[in-house]
């Protein structure tokens, strides 16, 4: 079965509403890369076009294994990566060597990566800031379409959009964002006036949401987002998604109440940490005794 595509923004792209989050393809989530290789491809061979990962994940892991396929399908593939350095030569560094573990001469989408507060914002924007990188490499080729991304407050990306006019953006749209600071309420409508691509992420709530894998896809896939990303770290995962995603049919209001009153105790800190302003930031990461990256 085929699954429902949408249009990409303004791009004249389309995708599945269903798209790879890259993040996990590593050791660090017990994934080899002989595994990683057999998930991306399986996603390629069903259907899945649309594959997000970052320079900062695992050390470049993630982004050396997504290469090893990229180097045989570019073609199939729409690349999207991300730049941690907020300056405009610390990012340019960072893009050169995400061209070279991906295998590839040129990404799709290019993201000023998790812009968690304003200071970060104005950090991107400003003078001598990666937004200055970003354009330069899309004139160059390097980079054909300008993306940023966020998981704490719509407001920042409101106030982006009043900066530069991004084609894209990448915003958490789980259930559990409903109930505060709501990409959907405050973002989308913006977004999608403007022909800005969104793409949903934190669908299964980094975790929180995992016991909901179908109801928690199904509402992400009721947004006007363009498509979805989800983060997967093996074949079952990646089937059972796909299955969701080929059988999709619009929550109705009343299911959509429904499944709010059932998840609405898990909107507490510790379940959706994405939201506190100092989660991204590396400098807190050891504070809070998390290894990993965002
Ligand atoms: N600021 C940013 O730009 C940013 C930040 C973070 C992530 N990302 C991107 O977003 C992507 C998605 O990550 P996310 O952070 O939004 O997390 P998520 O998609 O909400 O959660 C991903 C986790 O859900 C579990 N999962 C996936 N499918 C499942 C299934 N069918 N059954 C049971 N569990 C399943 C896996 O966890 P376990 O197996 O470990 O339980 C997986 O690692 C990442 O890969 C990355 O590309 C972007």
């Amino acid at each position: 079965m085929r699954m429902e595509t949408r249009p990409f923004g303004s791009t004249g792209e389309s995708f599945p509403i269903l798209s790879f989050g890259g993040q996990r393809i590593v050791d660090e989530h017990d994934c080899s890369e002989e595994e990683a290789i057999e998930i991306v491809n399986r996603a390629l061979d069903r259907g899945i076009r649309y594959f997000d990962t970052g320079w900062i994940y695992s050390g470049g892991q993630a982004e050396t294994r997504l290469g090893k396929v990229v180097k045989h399908r570019r073609s199939e593939m729409w690349l999207a990566t991300k730049t941690w350095d907020t300056t405009r030569s610390g990012a340019r560094r960072q893009l050169e060597q995400s061209l070279e573990r991906l295998q590839t001469d040129y990404v799709n989408e290019w993201r000023l990566h998790n812009v968690w507060d304003f200071a970060r914002l104005d950090a991107f924007t400003g003078q001598g800031g990666a937004l200055e990188a970003a354009v330069q490499a899309r004139e160059e080729g390097l980079v054909h379409h300008i993306s940023t991304s966020c998981h704490t407050d719509p407001q920042i990306l409101v106030e982006a959009l009043r900066r530069f006019p991004f084609d894209s953006a990448l915003v958490a749209a789980s259930a559990l964002d409903h109930f505060i600071l709501s990409f959907v309420e405050e973002f989308l409508p913006l977004a999608n006036a403007r022909g800005v691509a969104t793409i949903g992420m934190k669908v299964l709530g980094l975790g929180s949401l995992t016991h909901e894998v179908e109801r928690s896809l199904r509402y992400a896939f009721s947004l006007p987002v363009s498509t979805v990303i989800v983060g997967m770290e093996t074949l079952a995962q990646l089937e059972q998604n796909l299955d969701v995603a080929e059988s999709f049919v619009p929550m109705s209001d009343e299911e959509r109440l429904a499944f709010f009153q059932d998840i609405v105790h898990l909107v507490q800190p510790s379940k959706m940490p994405w939201k506190a302003p100092d989660w991204g930031n590396p400098t807190q990461w050891v504070a809070r005794g998390r290894g990993r990256d965002p």
